[in-house]
C-alpha cells in the first residue's frame, strides 16, 4: 500500500477519499505522481475504467496490486467512445462506491479527470487501429474504438504504467489496445484477464444496471448460447456454421435484437473461414430491451 494518504483535492471536490487511496483530478497531479514513482524505481500497474465498479473491475485491480508497486485506477466516462445516440448521459456513476472498492483492493491512486482535463479546447488528435477497429462491435459502433484507443493512449502517456490490465470481456477492445501498444512502441505490458460472471453466468457489466428483472432473465441467453457452443466444441465440432448456429438460437429467441454472433481468429479477429484450426473467439452482441450487451468465449 501507498503511504501517500488521502489527498486534499478530493475533500475539496466533496468526495471523501478512503484511507490509502488518493484522488487525483488533474493531469498535472497525475503526471507528478507518476514521475515521482518512476524516480523511486517503482513499477506502476494501471487499470483504466469508466467507473461503476463491479467484481470484474476488482479482479483487474487485484491482479494489478500483485504486479505493481503502485496501483493506479482511472475513472473516466470517455465521451469520444460514445456515439450521439448512445448512453453517455445516463451511463451509471457511483464515485463513492467506486472509491470504497478501490481502497479495499489496495489502490494507491484514483485518477478521476473531467472532460476538460482530457479533451481541452482545441483538442484534435485521434488514434485509429485501422483493421481491428472494423467489424464485430466496430460495425455498429463505427467511431467507438477510435475513442477507446485515443483515451487509452492518452491515459498511458499520463499515468506511464509499466503494466496495464484489461478484461477479456471486451475482447475486441483488448485486441485494439495490444495492437496500438505494439504499433506505437509504447513501453507497457498489456495483460488480459478472464471474464468475471454472476453466479448464473451473466457476464458482469456496468450496463447490467439498466436491465429490468425480466430483461435480466432474458440476458442470460448470451452466456447460455455460448455454453451451448462450448458443449458442441467439446464434443468435437470444428465447423463454423454449427458452432455459430448453436449460440445464435437461444440468443435470437430471448434478445430484442441480435447485433452479431461471430467466430473469429482469437488474435487477428479475422473470420475463421469455415472451420477452426487456430484458437478462436466466439463473440456475441445483442440488445435486451434497449441495453446492448456483449459476451464471448474462447475456443481452442
Ligand atoms: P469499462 O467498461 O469500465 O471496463 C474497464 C475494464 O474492465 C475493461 O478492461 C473491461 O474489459 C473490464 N471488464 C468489464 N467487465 C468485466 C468482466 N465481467 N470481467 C472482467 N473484466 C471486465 O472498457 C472500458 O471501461 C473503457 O472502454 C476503457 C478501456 C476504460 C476506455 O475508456
Amino acid at each position: 500500500m501507498s503511504g501517500a494518504g488521502a489527498a486534499g483535492g478530493a475533500a475539496q471536490a466533496g468526495a471523501k477519499p478512503p484511507v490509502g487511496t488518493r484522488i487525483l483530478r488533474t493531469v498535472a497531479e497525475m503526471t507528478a505522481f507518476s514521475a515521482a514513482a518512476h524516480a523511486r524505481g517503482e513499477r506502476i500497474a494501471f487499470v483504466p475504467t469508466m467507473g461503476f465498479l463491479h467484481a470484474g473491475h476488482v479482479s483487474l485491480l487485484d491482479e494489478g496490486r500483485r504486479r505493481g508497486d503502485r496501483l493506479v485506477l482511472s475513472i473516466f466516462v470517455n465521451p469520444t467512445q460514445f456515439a450521439p445516440s448512445e448512453d453517455l448521459a445516463r451511463y451509471p456513476r457511483d464515485l463513492a462506491g467506486d472509491l470504497a472498492k478501490a481502497a479495499a483492493a489496495g489502490t494507491d491512486v484514483a485518477f478521476v479527470p473531467d472532460d476538460g482535463q482530457m479533451y481541452p479546447a482545441g483538442y484534435q488528435t485521434y488514434v485509429r487501429v485501422r483493421e481491428l477497429e472494423q467489424g464485430l462491435c466496430g460495425a455498429s459502433r463505427p467511431d467507438h474504438f477510435q475513442g477507446v484507443a485515443t483515451v487509452v493512449c492518452k491515459l498511458f502517456n499520463i499515468v506511464r504504467p509499466q503494466v496495464a490490465l484489461f478484461g477479456e470481456k471486451d475482447f475486441q477492445q483488448l485486441a485494439v489496445i495490444r495492437r496500438m501498444v505494439a504499433d506505437l512502441n509504447q513501453p507497457v505490458e498489456v495483460v488480459g484477464l478472464p471474464i468475471v460472471r454472476e453466479p448464473d453466468g451473466l457476464a458482469m457489466s456496468s450496463r447490467n444496471k439498466y436491465l429490468s428483472p425480466d430483461e435480466r432473465q432474458r440476458a442470460l441467453a448470451l452466456s447460455r448460447g455460448l455454453s451451448a457452443a462450448r458443449a458442441l466444441f467439446q464434443g468435437g465440432e470444428r465447423r463454423e456454421d454449427p458452432l455459430v448456429a448453436s449460440a445464435r438460437a437461444p440468443i435470437a429467441a430471448a434478445a430484442t435484437r441480435v447485433d452479431y454472433v461471430e467466430l473469429r481468429d482469437a488474435e487477428t479477429l479475422r473470420p475463421v473461414g469455415g472451420g477452426l484450426s487456430a484458437p478462436a473467439v466466439l463473440a456475441v452482441a445483442a440488445f435486451v430491451g434497449t441495453t446492448r450487451l456483449i459476451d464471448n468465449l474462447r475456443l481452442g
